[in-house]
């Protein structure tokens, strides 16, 4: 029986998975035989229970009354983390939070695996945070804490878009050298990487792997700068107070962005908005966002706004349904729209990219193949742009949502035998 397993804790989904001597890499079954859980927390507010992943989404969407938590990763490496939040009553420390789910993806994984993993290899993004190597130390060091904390003894991390290469390269059959495209919830990542069937053997790889680039950009960023640009303006955002001039901002930018939700709900924050509304040239709007407030609907929208980008990928419009803001009301929206909303975000994707490559001093031409994976690279925009920047590539697709946590189970079994 192996003990060690790999762990990839994702900002929207996560996943684990092991490899048994003579089987190949293999993903575990975490929630009603799927083989991810989405990293989402929901504390009842009148019992104990607490839910986990696709359960923890219906329970807040049946309208239980609780706190649900999104995009815990995003906090690693903030001021946040050493935070609390409110729950049933109590601070609970974020660190706390992050611990909980830890430990149920390890315990579920133990569960479904019949072993008890002590060993793992943690996948991290290549900056947990942008151009802060202290913060960058901190998050990981914060991360193998609370592995450390839920029960595992040995701890080693490795770059996700490099366990993305591990398992696209267990299916090749000659040398290729690849940029692996890991776009997910919170982060995109990438490594340029010499792959091959001999090389898959050899323990140290420092040498096939050319560059690694990231930056904190991933879909819960574009479903901010789509509820940025198409939802807040319905709640007020942008519009004018009695004196001339704007709005402020700073709740909408809380209310569009999943890890930040919450903070509407304090009592500083309705007082803000309380001044607004006293303030505002126009208060129907305000209405609208008083009644989401009073509805603890934050996440209920973004949800509607996250599934509105993913309809976008496969069509060019999409209608959402608002009436929890307000009964009747409709947003449709287009494709054309979406992409320039998250035109910037692309912008700077692509220029990680660029001085990825630069910094390998690798030409475009020299790359055999874009390896997509993680489920923002779904974006048609975004495909299509880090495409154009390797235009002889083949463009292949791995598997988006268990590539990397089969990438780290190949790696936890070099690492720990
Ligand atoms: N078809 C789609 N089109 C666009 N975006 C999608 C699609 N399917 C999923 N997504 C987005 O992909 C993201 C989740 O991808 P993934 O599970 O790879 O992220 P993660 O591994 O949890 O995050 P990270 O690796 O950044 O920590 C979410 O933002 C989700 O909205
Ligand atoms: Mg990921």
């Amino acid at each position: 029986m192996s003990n060690a397993c790999g762990l990839d804790f994702g900002t929207s989904n996560s996943t684990v998975g092991w490899t048994r001597p003579g089987h190949p890499a293999a993903l575990l079954p975490l929630e009603d035989g799927k083989l991810t859980l989405p990293s989402v927390i929901f504390f009842h507010a009148e019992d104990p229970l607490v839910s986990y992943g696709r359960a923890a989404l219906e329970d807040y969407l049946a309208g239980y009354e609780g706190r649900l938590m999104r995009s815990l990763k995003s906090l690693l490496g903030t001021s946040m983390m050493e935070d609390s939040t409110e729950v049933m009553g109590q601070a609970m420390p974020f660190r706390k939070l992050l611990a909980h789910f830890i430990s149920e993806l390890k315990g579920r994984a133990e569960r479904a695996a019949g072993t008890t993993f002590t060993r793992a290899v943690l996948g991290r993004p290549v900056f947990f945070i942008d151009e802060d190597p202290q913060a960058d130390r901190v998050a990981e060091q914060t991360l193998a804490d609370i592995a450390r904390d839920a029960g595992f003894r040995d701890i080693e991390f490795q770059y996700e878009p490099i366990a993305a290469a591990f398992d696209y390269e267990a299916r090749i059959q000659q040398e290729e050298l690849v940029m692996v495209a890991d776009i997910g919830g919170g982060t995109s990542d990438f490594s340029l990487v010499r792959l091959s069937p001999e090389r898959a053997s050899r323990i140290d790889r420092r040498e096939d792997i050319l560059a690694n680039g990231g930056v904190h950009i991933g879909g819960t960023d574009f479903d901010r700068a789509l509820s940025l640009a198409r939802a807040m303006p319905l709640l007020g955002l942008g519009s004018k107070l009695r004196n001339g001039k704007e709005m402020p901002s700073g709740q909408y930018f809380d209310l569009a962005s999943w890890h930040t939700i919450n903070l509407v709900y304090t009592r500083k924050a309705w007082s803000i908005v309380m001044d607004n509304y006293r303030d505002a040239a126009d208060t129907a709007m305000l209405d609208r966002l008083i009644r989401l407030i009073r509805e603890r609907a934050g996440h209920w929208l973004a949800i509607q706004m996250e599934a509105a980008k993913i309809a976008l990928s496969g069509t060019d419009r999409t209608d959402v349904d608002l009436h929890r803001i307000e009964p009747e009301l409709m947003l449709s929206i287009t494709r054309e729209a979406f992409d320039q909303s998250i035109g910037k975000l692309v912008a700077k994707t692509e220029k990680t990219v660029q001085d990825m490559l630069a910094s390998a001093g690798v030409k475009a031409e020299s790359v055999d193949t874009i390896l997509f994976t993680g489920g923002s690279s779904s974006v048609p925009l975004l495909r299509q742009r880090l495409g154009e920047l390797l235009p002889q590539a083949r463009r292949v697709e791995g598997d988006l949502f268990g590539g990397i946590g089969s990438g780290l189970a190949l790696d936890a079994a070099r690492k720990f035998g």
